[in-house]
């Protein structure tokens, strides 16, 4: 053996101590399905909050097993938590790309292995890479999608709101919290919820934009405090905020500044229903992480006994881009009770 693989087993034996022990890949003593899956940070609210529990629920409700790592933030670890997954043999991966750029290298290794893969929630940017290989699906939106809705609701309330244009000329001057740069959520959200004023005939004027690979809240509180304190702060008319989590951190920088102003976000999180009753967020955008976790499984479980992957599911798979894709809804101060 050369010193990398030792290294991956000696890895692959301290993670998984129980497929190690039972002397199998697979969970000692049963056909049981083993899933190696990661989420690309656990200190994602979406991600954690929603995804992770909904996969494990979802695991344990179809009798299969599915381990999920945490890939921190760092596509090398992804990477080495794949070829871990591939040494112990599982029988299906379910990944969560940290750079979206990155897909290339995690198909070709599952590739190599002959092992099912399914992508979900950060699409993979490179052009053509989903046809490398025949076993390689995607589970997450449209993306564009998020940006349309969030950008109809605000363009709805703008309009109903005069108000809301402070200095009265028309225009809207909003900041913008991004996310992800590259992340094609990130992206068409940004592009989208602003092309809407656009194609109502409204102008708009950015004032600032800032992006964060970790979507936080953190983040999200830093920016708006700065913002609000810079020589434009009184000159905010609207925060567009590609999620929630960052959304969260701006609604407490705006509370400490004493100075509220209207405010979307995407995902529709618990909190920002919350924050919707208390009339503190204008909307959100229910990014549906239960469906596509159950989706991600359903494919998984599917690929794993070599079964056409939609077999006896709700989902259907785009044909051009092998991608099952789940729907976004608005969330408003009319509707969010549906969604608790
Ligand atoms: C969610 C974000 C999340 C990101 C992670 C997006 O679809 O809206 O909240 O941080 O996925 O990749
Ligand atoms: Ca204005």
């Amino acid at each position: 053996m050369t010193k990398r693989i030792v290294l991956v087993v000696l890895m692959a034996a301290l993670i998984f101590p129980m497929a190690f022990a039972g002397g199998g890949q697979q969970a000692a003593g049963s056909d049981q399905i083993v899933i190696g899956a990661n989420i690309y940070s656990f200190a994602d609210n979406f991600m954690n909050g929603v995804m992770k529990p909904e996969m494990e629920r979802y695991a344990q409700e179809k009798g299969v097993r599915i381990d999920i790592v945490d890939s921190e933030g760092q596509q090398a670890k992804l990477n080495d938590q794949v070829d871990v997954f591939i040494t112990r043999g599982v029988d299906v991966l379910v990944i969560n790309l940290v750079d979206p750029a990155s897909a290339r290298s995690i198909i070709e290794k599952a590739q190599r292995a002959n092992i099912p893969l399914v992508l979900f929630n950060k699409e993979a940017t490179e052009a053509g890479v989903m046809n490398l290989y025949d076993k390689v699906w995607y589970v997450g939106t449209n993306s564009a999608e998020s940006g349309i809705i969030q950008g109809e609701m605000m363009v709805a309330d703008w309009r109903s709101n005069p108000s809301w244009d402070k200095n009265g000329d028309g225009i809207v001057q909003y900041v913008l919290l991004k996310g992800e740069p590259g992340h094609p959520d990130a992206e068409a959200r940004t592009t989208y919820s602003v092309k809407a004023f656009a194609d109502a005939g409204i102008q708009t004027q950015q004032l600032a934009l800032e992006a964060d690979p970790n979507w936080s809240t953190q983040h999200g509180n830093d920016k708006m405090a700065a913002w609000l304190s810079s020589s434009f702060g009184n000159q905010i008319e609207l925060v567009i905020a590609n999620n929630d989590g960052m959304a969260f951190g701006a609604i407490t920088a705006m509370k400490t500044a004493g100075q509220m102003l209207p405010i979307y976000g995407v995902d529709a999180l618990d909190q920002a229903l919350s924050h919707i009753a208390d009339g503190e967020m204008n909307g959100t955008v229910l990014n549906d992480g239960v469906n596509q976790a159950r989706a991600s499984l359903d494919l998984a479980i599917n690929a794993a006994r070599g079964a056409n992957v939609t077999a006896g599911t709700p989902w259907t798979l785009e044909a051009a881009t092998k991608a099952v894709r789940v729907a976004y809804v608005a969330v408003t101060p009319e509707n969010y009770q549906d969604f608790r």
